[in-house]
Parts: C-alpha cells; sequence; structure tokens
C-alpha cells in the first residue's frame, strides 16, 4: 500500500489524463503498486459503500502492457477484499483498449452515466479516435 501517491503521477495520468479529476479520489482512495524489478503497473480503489469496492484509476507502464500485470492487480484486489466486499466496480470510457481487458478479468457491464466524460472534464477525451461520453461501468464479485 503506497503513502506518497502523487509520486506515481505519470501512471496515474496514463489512465485519467485530467490531474484535477485524479484529485476528485486520491486522497480517500488506497493505492497498490505492482513492483516486478521495477514499477509495472499501480491501482487505487475506494470504498463506495454498499459492498462495492470501486477501481478509480489502473494503468501499467506503457513498455510492460499486455503481460499479466494489470490482470495480476486485479486478482490480488480479488483476493484482499475477499470476505470484505461483495462487487468489485470500475467506470471506464466506451473504450476499445479498456473494457476488453476488464472482461478478460471477469467484469461484465452493469450501467452507465450519461455524458460523464462530457460533463465533468474541461476538454474532450479521445481513445484510438474514439469520443468518450459515457461512463460504462463494469462489475465482478470479490
Ligand atoms: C488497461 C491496462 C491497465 C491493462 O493492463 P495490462 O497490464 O496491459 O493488462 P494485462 O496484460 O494484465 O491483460 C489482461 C488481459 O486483458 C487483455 N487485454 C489487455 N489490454 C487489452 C486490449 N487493449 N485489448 C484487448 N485485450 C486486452 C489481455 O490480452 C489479457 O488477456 P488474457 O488474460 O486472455 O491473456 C493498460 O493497458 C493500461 O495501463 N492502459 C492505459 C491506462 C488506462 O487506460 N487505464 C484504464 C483506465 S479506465
Amino acid at each position: 500500500m503506497e503513502k506518497n501517491k502523487k509520486q506515481f503521477l505519470s501512471l496515474l495520468l496514463l489512465a485519467d489524463e485530467q490531474e484535477n479529476m485524479i484529485d476528485r479520489y486520491l486522497d480517500r482512495g488506497t493505492m497498490y503498486v505492482l513492483d516486478d524489478n521495477g514499477v509495472k503497473s499501480e491501482c487505487v480503489v475506494t470504498d463506495e459503500g454498499e459492498g462495492i469496492l470501486e477501481i478509480k484509476n489502473i494503468a501499467t507502464k506503457p513498455g510492460s502492457q499486455r503481460k499479466g500485470y494489470g490482470k495480476k492487480l486485479i486478482e490480488f484486489l480479488a483476493d484482499k477484499y475477499h470476505g470484505q466486499y461483495k462487487l468489485l466496480q470500475v467506470g471506464t470510457g466506451e473504450s476499445p483498449y479498456t473494457i476488453p481487458f476488464y472482461e478478460r478479468c471477469g467484469f461484465v457491464r452493469s450501467h452507465s452515466i450519461k455524458n460523464f466524460f462530457t460533463d465533468h472534464y474541461d476538454h474532450p477525451i479521445y481513445e484510438d479516435g474514439i469520443q468518450l461520453i459515457d461512463m460504462i461501468y463494469l462489475r465482478r464479485n470479490i
């Protein structure tokens, strides 16, 4: 568990490119960093009440993606919080990079918040040329 969370700002920004949006959850969040001969991935989780643990931020260093580190972090969370929470939840844009990752990690779509990205970010967010508009939530049991 990491105390000085801002030292990992470059990784946090990979997952969430606007720093004041990160500040909305960083203080109350718990951060984990996966170190395998150097930092590879990080995630930040928050208690959302009613037995729900939410992943607010997860990122793997660009040179280390698609090697299983992100999935390892998800499995770590599921093990660590098993019995303490009912559900692991994550919100993400309609992105061809992130949704397949979460689905491979056992998440299924649950609900969405219309216009989250256009309402809360000060600039349009694009991934692979597609503008992110709604926040899509996915969940899995833990
Ligand atoms: C999304 C992210 C965290 C995934 O981490 P990762 O360490 O690369 O993922 P893993 O190597 O553990 O992948 C786990 C599984 O998801 C699949 N996967 C990962 N990225 C994928 C992609 N872009 N498209 C399709 N499948 C993908 C892997 O193939 C793997 O499948 P498998 O278990 O069948 O082998 C990473 O790509 C990242 O940091 N992206 C930038 C930040 C970001 O967008 N974060 C999410 C914000 S909501």
